[in-house]
């Protein structure tokens, strides 16, 4: 994989140059996330938000002090910031000089109405006022061509198109497949374990490394399971089906409160195990803030509380297994 780089040499700082949303921090994803020094990410770090103007001088002061470490060591840096001015490419060009490493420009040249096109397609921060992207796109046009730029003193200097050769998507697929095949021990390692590939599928991989999944426990029957989501004592139970909506496929209920119990006037709590599917992330939040619906598919083993069936009128003697057989029909509507 690495012979596919030597045409830019390493160490090597390279300055991807281009308008917001010409494309760079995409660009700059196919080198290792360390290797990328984003004005954006470091305005966020500083501030919170990837777009606070205000922040930007703290931004650059932070995003230079990692710059120098990483030069001191000999390490490659790509810069993801517009730089379409030549002062701001300047002051990189002067650090890099004073650790003697070599310097690359990498124009990124997309039409002006593409940038604008993305832009206004961005929401909040990340949205730029459009007379600045005219004015960054401008300055590109009128500031940065490879034979100016090595004017500038960079070493190398290429339009992003041109760079077929370096063949950036093939190393974006090799680090990405090395990644994949790892996760799924392809490599010949012990690879994410099928549960955890499970729990990354419907909640992605912030939830699934919280889980812990229970040998044996009293709140399911057959080949069900239980998983517990814990972080600092606050804790999920889940519950995986085998056979979620009776038709073989399999999903996950997150135990909440049986409803009977909110209602005041009820002669005593249910305190049942109440089920509720959750297919995603947002489910599990719905659950976690009570703001799920009657509808949504609840079921209660305690009282046999189903939703879309009254209350007032359900059978509160139902049993968990009358609950179970109603359980397919609950999801499925
Ligand atoms: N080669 C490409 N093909 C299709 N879409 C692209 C390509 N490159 C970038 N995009 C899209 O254009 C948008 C802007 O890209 P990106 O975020 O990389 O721009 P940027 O130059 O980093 O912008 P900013 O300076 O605002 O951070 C993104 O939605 C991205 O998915
Ligand atoms: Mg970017």
């Amino acid at each position: 994989m690495k012979h596919l780089d030597l045409d830019f040499p390493d160490p090597c700082v390279v300055v991807l140059i281009g308008p917001a949303g010409s494309g760079k921090s995409t660009l700059a994803s196919t080198w290792p996330d360390t290797q990328v020094l984003s004005l954006d990410h470091y305005r966020a770090l500083v501030s919170d938000s990837a777009g606070d103007q205000s922040a930007t001088g703290d931004a650059v002061f932070a995003l230079f002090r990692v710059f120098e470490a990483r030069l001191r060591r000999g390490l490659t840096s790509v810069i993801d910031a517009t730089s379409t001015n030549p002062a701001d490419r300047a002051t990189i060009l002067a650090t890099a000089r004073r650790y003697g490493v070599p310097t690359a420009a990498v124009i990124v040249p997309t039409p002006l109405p593409v940038c604008l096109e993305r832009n206004a397609a961005r929401t909040g921060d990340r949205h730029v006022p459009e007379d600045t992207v005219r004015a960054q796109h401008q300055a590109m046009v009128a500031t940065a061509s490879p034979a100016r730029l090595r004017q500038e003193g960079f070493d190398y200097a290429e339009f992003a198109p041109g760079l077929q050769r370096l063949g950036r998507l093939g190393v974006l697929l090799h680090r990405v497949s090395d990644t994949r095949r790892r996760e799924l021990g392809l490599d010949g390692g012990d690879g994410l374990d099928g549960d955890e590939l499970l729990l990354r599928r419907f909640f992605g991989p912030e939830i699934a490394r919280l889980a812990t999944w229970e040998d044996s426990s009293d709140l399911v029957t057959g080949d069900d399971r239980v998983v517990v989501l814990e972080v600092a004592g606050d804790y999920r139970t889940l519950a995986f089906r085998r056979d979620a909506d009776g038709e073989g496929n399999y999903g996950f209920d997150v135990l909440v409160p049986c409803p009977t119990d909110a209602d005041a006037d009820d002669e005593g709590e249910c305190g049942g195990p109440a089920w509720l599917p959750a297919y995603s992330a947002t489910d599990l939040l719905r659950a976690y803030d009570g703001q799920h619906e009657i509808g949504d598919g609840l079921i209660c083993e305690g009282c046999g509380y189903q939703s879309e069936i009254d209350h007032e009128a359900a059978d509160w003697e139902a049993g968990a297994d009358n609950a179970q057989e109603q359980y397919p029909e609950a999801i499925a509507s």
